[in-house]
């Protein structure tokens, strides 16, 4: 039977409760959320007129390089009844979530995969992740103090200045959402509820450089105590490094400090030891839904002029697939419908990987998302060469 697919209403509260809480086991405090939701909405796939596979979708923002924003489409919650699985309700389903991202304007589509076999098909593809290390304190102590830095515990008083500190941390970069976009205020609560949970670094003109948001655990037991980490932000590395050491001055009384960082985060470089590899990730995926105004937001090279016809293949979101044009004019990009030449052909997702910076034309080509001429291959990886750096998990 064809299921039926809507919006769901905040009469549908408790369904939509109960199935994610069959799929991703909530706990007994966790309660079900209004719908639709605040900046976003919950489709449905009902058969026989029972709620069985729902996704939500939630307006949020992203910074790109260059100091501008766009808003993105996050997908999250992506459940289907444990006995209807297999039979792909899953389609309809993203169909309805691209169609209104579409409407609404977001040209880029983002998740966090439990795992990405589920999405390649509506061709999202992974650009990095949010990963957890867990880091000795003992060996931060070692990270040497600069004298510049002083510290202080946050208040009620510096919630604004530590959104401006994460704004201008993201300016420079590709995907860091605004936390200010209709479906966010939730990301950043913590800061607003509980702002004496981050320490400040305060450089000797009395500018904020940096703040580091952390729990406690309990105990002070070195074997098993440990401190949570999230959100180690430094605008100069003397304010990194000051906020490593911070966290290091906890040595008598805990031994881990586990942190929570985007793929590549430079504040790992002010250590003065190896940083172990990550013993978890949250991996994130994003789709191309709009070409034109996904590679238009994106910023050139100064004193590149050129013209790269290209086309794309393979795309689920309805309207993707085609020949199109990026125009490299300097400092700016713009990219159209329609190419005067035969260019290169991407998939979908192969080129969501580059767009995201994860993926080089050459690893593309050795599997198979990518072909057609090479001549321009140096230009489109020297355009797209920005790793993808998300702070916030949905
Ligand atoms: C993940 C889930 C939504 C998939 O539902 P489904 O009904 O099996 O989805 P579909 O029938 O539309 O097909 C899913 C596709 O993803 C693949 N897939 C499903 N689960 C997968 C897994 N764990 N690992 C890799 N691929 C997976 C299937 O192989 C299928 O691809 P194929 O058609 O090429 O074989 C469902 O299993 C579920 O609710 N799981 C628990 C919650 C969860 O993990 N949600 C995802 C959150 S990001």
């Amino acid at each position: 039977m064809k299921p039926v697919i809507r919006e769901l209403t905040d009469d549908d509260r408790k369904a939509n409760h109960r199935l994610g809480a069959e799929a991703f086991g909530y706990g007994p405090d966790r309660r079900p959320v209004e719908l639709p939701p605040a900046g976003g909405t919950v489709f449905g796939a009902f058969v026989d007129g029972r709620l069985t596979a729902k996704i939500r979708v939630s307006d949020y923002e992203a910074h790109l390089p260059g100091g501008r924003t766009r808003p993105v489409s996050g997908v999250e919650g992506v459940a289907v009844h444990a006995e209807a699985r297999g039979r792909g309700l899953l389609t309809p389903l993203f169909r309805a979530g691209f169609e209104r991202a579409q409407r609404m304007g977001q040209p880029v589509s983002v998740l966090f995969p439990t795992a990405a076999g589920i999405y390649r098909r509506f061709g999202y593809e992974i650009v990095g992740a949010l990963e957890h290390r867990e880091l000795p304190v003992s060996l931060l102590a070692h990270v040497a103090a600069p004298t510049s830095i002083l510290l202080r515990r946050a208040t009620a008083a510096d919630v604004d200045t530590i959104r401006g500190l994460y704004a201008e941390w993201a300016a420079e970069r590709l995907g860091p959402l605004t936390r200010t976009g209709p479906g966010e205020p939730h990301l950043c609560a913590d800061y607003v509820a509980d702002p004496a949970s981050a320490t400040l670094a305060v450089d000797d003109g009395g500018r904020i450089v940096g703040s580091v948001r952390w729990t406690r655990g309990t105990g002070y037991d070195p074997e098993s105590s440990v401190i949570e980490v999230q959100d180690l932000i430094g605008l100069t590395p003397d304010a990194t490094r000051a906020l490593w050491r911070f966290l290091g001055s906890f040595g008598s009384v805990s031994g881990r400090v586990d942190v929570e960082l985007p793929t590549g985060d430079e504040s790992l470089g002010v250590l003065p030891f190896e940083p172990p590899p990550p013993v978890r990730e949250h991996r994130c995926m994003i789709a191309l839904l709009d070409i034109p105004g996904a590679f238009g937001a994106r910023r050139g090279v100064p004193g590149l002029q050129v013209d790269l016809p290209f086309t794309v293949e393979g795309a689920f979101a309805a309207g993707v697939d085609g020949d199109y044009t990026l125009t490299a004019e300097g400092a700016g990009l713009r990219c159209e419908h329609g190419s005067s030449g035969a260019g290169p052909v991407f998939s979908a997702r192969g080129l969501a990987a580059l767009y995201g910076g994860a993926q080089r034309c050459s690893g593309l080509r050795l599997t198979g998302q990518l072909h057609g001429p090479v001549d321009h291959d140096p230009i489109w990886d020297a355009l797209f060469n920005t790793p993808m750096q998300l702070r916030d998990y949905f």
